[in-house]
Order: C-alpha cells, then sequence, then structure tokens
C-alpha cells in the first residue's frame, strides 16, 4: 500500500511531526510505503477565478501543470494523508489554494478508488474551520473518508503527563484508521453525496454550454441515464436515490424559474452580470 501525505504546513513544525507519528503508529497495524508531498514545494500560485477548469476542463487552467504534477501524485497513491494546521481558524494558505486549484475534482470526481485520512493541528474550536475545506473536496472528489483526527500542538513545551495524554486519544484513532484501512467495504454514501450528483446533473441540463467538462464528464459516465443513481455503479439507499431525484426536479424548476433562458443560451463561457446600468 503506498500512502502519500499531501502537506499544507512548514517541513520542520508540529505538524509534520504528528504525521511521521501517525505513521509510526500505523505501522504497527499495516505494511505501507510513505511519502510526503509539501504543498509549498509545489509552488502553485494562487487561482485567478477564471473557471476554466470547472466550465471547460482542468487542462485549461493557468496552472495546470503544476497542479497535474501533485494530481498524478495522488492518482499513484492508494492512501492520501491530507494534514493542515489551524491558521486563522481555517487550513493554511498554501493548502487553500491547492483545494481551489481542485476544486473541480466535486463537479467530476475521480478518486473512487481512493482512501484519504485528514490530519489536522489545532486549539480547541476550530475543528470545523480546518476540517470542514479539506472533508469537503476529499468527499466531492470521490475519496472513502478512512478517519480524521486533531490534535494541539502548542510552539512550545509541554509537561509528559500532558503530551502521553494526548498520544493516548491519537493512538485510539490510529488504531480505527488502520482497521479502516485494511477493510475492503466500500464508500458509504451520504445523502449529501447523492444530493450533489442530482443538482450538478439538474445545473449541466441547464447550461450545458457553460458547463461544457460536466456536461461531457456526465455523458461518459453514462450518468444522465434515468437509472443512473450516482457517477459510478454502488449501492445508493432507495431514499437517498427518491430524494435526490426529487431534489434535482425541484433545482431544475427554480434555476429555470431564475434564469433568463433566452440570454443563456447566447452565452458561452463565463458571465458576469452587471449590477450597474453604465453605459
Ligand atoms: C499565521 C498563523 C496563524 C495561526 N492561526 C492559528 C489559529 O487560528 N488557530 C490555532 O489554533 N493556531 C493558530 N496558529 C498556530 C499554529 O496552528 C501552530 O503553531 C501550529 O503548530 C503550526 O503548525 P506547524 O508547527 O506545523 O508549522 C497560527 C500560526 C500562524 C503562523
Amino acid at each position: 500500500m503506498k500512502i502519500l501525505a499531501v502537506m499544507g504546513c512548514s517541513k520542520f513544525g508540529n505538524t509534520t511531526e504528528l504525521v511521521k507519528y501517525f505513521f509510526n503508529q500505523l505501522s504497527e497495524q499495516l505494511e505501507f510505503e510513505e511519502e510526503y508531498l509539501y504543498l509549498g514545494d509545489a509552488e502553485i500560485e494562487y487561482c485567478v477565478g477564471c473557471h476554466n477548469c470547472i466550465f471547460l476542463g482542468e487542462k485549461k487552467c493557468p496552472h495546470y501543470h503544476k497542479v497535474n504534477q501533485v494530481e498524478e501524485k495522488i492518482l499513484d497513491a492508494d492512501v492520501i494523508v491530507l494534514a493542515s494546521p489551524g491558521y486563522m481558524f481555517s487550513v493554511t494558505g498554501v493548502m487553500k489554494v491547492f483545494l481551489d486549484h481542485v476544486a473541480y475534482n466535486c463537479h467530476r470526481p475521480k478518486y473512487f478508488d481512493k482512501k484519504i485520512v485528514l490530519i489536522g493541528n489545532f486549539t480547541r474550536w476550530q475543528e470545523k474551520g480546518v476540517f470542514i475545506p479539506m472533508e469537503t473536496w476529499a468527499s466531492g472528489a470521490g475519496f472513502q473518508i478512512a478517519g480524521k483526527f486533531w490534535t494541539d500542538l502548542m510552539p512550545f513545551p509541554m509537561t509528559s503527563e500532558v503530551l502521553d495524554k494526548k498520544k493516548i486519544k491519537i493512538n485510539s484513532e490510529i488504531v480505527k484508521i488502520g482497521k479502516s484501512l485494511k477493510s475492503g467495504k466500500p464508500r458509504k454514501l451520504k445523502f449529501g453525496d447523492v444530493a450533489i450528483f442530482h443538482s450538478f446533473r439538474a445545473l449541466c441540463k441547464i447550461a450545458p454550454d457553460i458547463l461544457i467538462a460536466d456536461n461531457t464528464y456526465f455523458a461518459e459516465k453514462k450518468a444522465f441515464e434515468k437509472s443512473a443513481k450516482w457517477y459510478i455503479p454502488i449501492k445508493v439507499p432507495a431514499l437517498y436515490n427518491f430524494l435526490g431525484n426529487l431534489m434535482e426536479k425541484i433545482v431544475e424548476k427554480q434555476v429555470t424559474k431564475g434564469t433568463d433562458i433566452e440570454k443563456l443560451k447566447e452565452i458561452k463561457g463565463r458571465y458576469v452580470t452587471k449590477l450597474l446600468n453604465k453605459k
């Protein structure tokens, strides 16, 4: 098993220590090969908001080659670790820049055969701020989330009692993650996963000339067929499927009602609403 740690942190800090500790503990349960990829080394520029990745395809991103180097590494691994310390109650800038560039995966997921582990280092109350961006991307991009954990390694020394307590808590999470990585059970969908599928399918039907890449992806996956319940054949609970289809109809109706359909037919690519009527 190949595990790639995608690190949104400095090379010599506490988050690195935490991921090293994770690998060390995990090696008691599993055999694997580990690799670290520091996002800072990838030198990916800020997303410029051109929307090309979403509308036309990721290859049209001005930073495609740098982003693709990271994605190639992810595709080559079996398991990904996504690690970030808390910065301003969120992920670090370098992690956010990466997530912005791969957000298109939530429209066109491709990591269905991979598992992911999320690791955070921050003081309490920040779990949502740090994990929501990473988890939303991971689950939207198709990963099976094998587990997540966080701790608060401060930038000053702790007593051995405090540190031991933290290790006990982390160790029990790592045991659960190890079991999940060993298990051959397929991903269990949440209703949110099914709802996203139906929402994007509705939008593709309404604006196929704008969501060009998504439209091609849905067609390739045969996901426009009425019988399609998700992007890939996977168990979808009957209730989720029923509610998802209902939601799709509502989204289609609501968005169509609020859209200038005649004008939409003329639009190719990104549309910007002008709020001022200046000539
Ligand atoms: C710019 C910056 C912002 C930070 N913001 C937060 C924060 O919002 N919450 C928090 O718990 N810690 C915050 N910290 C502290 C770091 O999360 C903590 O020192 C962590 O160990 C840094 O990760 P590293 O040691 O892997 O570099 C911040 C640190 C920096 C440098």
